[in-house]
C-alpha cells in the first residue's frame, strides 16, 4: 500500500530534507584529499544530533554508521573506514535524516580534486538523470514515466543502470512501497498522487551495470571494477508537479 502523507508528516519530512542538504553540503566542502571517510561520518552524525534529529541508516538493518561513503568502483552502502581520500576519486555520500519519526534520504557523487572530463560528464549525466525523473512527478503521471525518463538518459550517453538497485517510497520508513526503478516504460506503475513521497536514486555504472556484494555484507562494488555514481533526492508529489524536500542550494 502507497500511504499519502498528511500536512503535518510532510513538515517533518521538510525539517528532516533541509538537516540533510544542509549535511551534504557541508560533508561535500570538506572531503579533501587527506581525509578519512569515518571523519565524514562523525561530523555528519554531529550535525543530524545537533538539530535534534536521528541519522536515518544507523541501525537500520544493523547498518553500523550515519553514511554510506562509497568511493569509485564502490557503489552504495560502503561503510565508512580509516580509508582516506585521494586526488582523483569520485565519492558517493548517502545519508538519511529522520525528525520526529520521518525519514528523508538523499545522495550526491562528487570528484575529490580533478578528474578527467570523461569522469565529470558521467557524474554529470548521473545528476541530469535524477533531474530527468523528478521532471516527470506530477498528478496523471505514473512511476514508469520517472524510471523511463532516467533509462532514456543514461542509455543515450552509453552508461549502464544498476538494476538491482531501485529508488523507493519514504516516510514513515526509509524503504516504503513503491519501488521506484530506474528502468522501464512510460505510462506504467502505480500512478503518482498528491502526499505521496519518494526517493528517486538513479545509480549508474560506466561499464557493465553488474555488481557483487562483498564480504562485509554490505559493501556493493561493480564487477568489472570501473566507476559507479549515485544522485537521490526525497521528493514530495503536488498538487501541480512536485517539491524537492531535500534540496541542496
Ligand atoms: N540510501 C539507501 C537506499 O536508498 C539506504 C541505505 S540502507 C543502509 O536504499 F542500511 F545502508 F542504511
Ligand atoms: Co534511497
Amino acid at each position: 500500500m502507497i500511504n499519502l502523507k498528511s500536512e503535518e508528516e510532510i513538515k517533518k519530512m521538510r525539517s528532516a530534507g533541509k538537516i540533510l542538504a544542509k549535511t551534504l553540503q557541508y560533508l561535500k566542502e570538506i572531503a579533501k584529499p587527506g581525509i578519512t571517510t569515518k571523519e565524514l561520518d562523525i561530523e555528519a552524525e554531529k550535525i543530524i544530533r545537533k538539530a535534534n534529529m536521528l541519522p536515518g541508516f544507523k541501525g537500520y538493518n544493523g547498518y553500523p554508521a550515519t553514511i554510506c561513503a562509497s568511493i569509485n568502483e564502490e557503489v552504495v552502502h560502503t561503510i565508512p573506514s580509516n580509508r582516506k581520500l585521494q586526488e582523483g576519486d569520485i565519492l558517493t555520500i548517502d545519508t538519511g535524516v529522520i525528525c520526529d519519526g520521518y525519514n528523508t534520504d538523499a545522495a550526491i557523487t562528487f570528484p575529490i580534486g580533478q578528474v578527467s572530463k570523461e569522469i565529470n560528464k558521467f557524474i554529470e549525466t548521473v545528476k541530469k538523470a535524477l533531474f530527468k525523473g523528478i521532471e516527470q512527478v506530477k498528478p496523471g503521471n505514473k512511476i514508469g514515466d520517472i524510471s523511463f525518463a532516467i533509462q532514456k538518459l543514461v542509455e543515450s550517453e552509453g552508461y549502464s543502470i544498476i538494476k538491482k538497485l531501485t529508488g523507493h517510497g519514504v516516510g514513515r520508513k526509509l524503504h516504503e512501497e513503491p519501488t521506484v526503478y530506474n528502468y522501464g516504460k512510460a505510462h506504467k506503475g502505480p500512478s503518482l498522487k498528491p502526499g505521496m513521497t519518494i526517493a528517486i536514486e538513479p545509480i549508474i555504472a560506466m561499464g557493465s551495470g553488474e555488481i557483487k556484494t562483498l564480504s562485509d555484507k554490505w559493501n556493493i562494488v561493480t564487477k568489472d571494477g570501473r566507476l559507479a555514481a549515485q544522485y537521490e533526492h526525497t521528493i514530495l508529489v503536488t498538487p501541480n508537479g512536485y517539491e524537492i524536500l531535500t534540496q541542496i542550494d
